[in-house]
């Protein structure tokens, strides 16, 4: 891959499983002048991803992939990326684990959303275990994606306080908004 530098904004692409919010949250980001990136192209792993609308009401090309072979799945993101020369991929609540093999492919040039203090709380269910353990500290990260997951090295992270009052809806509510905050800003680190 070649360097992510030059006048012009670095088409990306946003692979997302749900309600997309922030893929729409990105897109917005991505219209702004200062704004290094432009959104390009939309991914899902399935049909039912709400977020796919955004792609309707921005204009913005999707398409989706089911996974049903892993492999086979890969090489056809990678061959569509690459015909929309895409230079940077930002996972926005995908659920999909990607391989090592993708991954070296856009090697540092991948970047994920997580809903926790990486490096505690890797994977699923982040809020409840946050509430469980009876943890006074929650936020969210985002980080480069590496082959192992929710490892690579943080770009950015926001702390997010959990009162007595908060379940894992009310939380989840909370860092989201911090989430639509964090992503920008860790894009706009990246490249400046
Ligand atoms: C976000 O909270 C994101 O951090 C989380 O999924 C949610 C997606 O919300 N991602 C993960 O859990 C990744 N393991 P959105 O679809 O509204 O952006």
């Amino acid at each position: 891959m070649e360097k992510l530098t030059g006048p012009k904004k670095i088409k990306t692409a946003v692979f997302i499983s749900g309600t997309g919010s922030n893929l729409k949250n990105i897109i917005k980001f991505s219209k702004i002048k200062k704004s290094p990136i432009s959104i390009s192209l939309i991914i899902s792993n399935t049909s039912q991803a709400k977020g796919l609308r955004f792609a309707d009401q921005f204009k913005i090309k999707k398409k989706i992939f089911n996974f049903k072979n892993f492999k086979d799945t890969e090489m056809n993101i990678l061959l569509l990326l690459k015909k929309e020369k895409i230079r940077f991929i930002c996972l926005a609540g995908f659920m999909k684990i990607l391989s090592k093999e993708f991954i070296e492919k856009f090697d540092g040039k991948i970047i994920n959303i997580h809903p926790s203090l990486l490096p505690k709380y890797k994977g699923l269910n982040t809020h409840n275990r946050a509430i469980k353990n009876k943890d006074k500290l929650t936020g969210c990260t985002v980080h480069y994606v590496t082959a192992t997951l929710d490892s690579g090295k943080i770009i950015l992270q926001k702390k997010i306080k959990i009162t007595v009052n908060d379940n894992s809806n009310t939380l989840a509510k909370k860092v989201l908004a911090q989430e639509h905050k964090l992503y920008p800003a860790a894009i706009m680190k990246i490249f400046n």
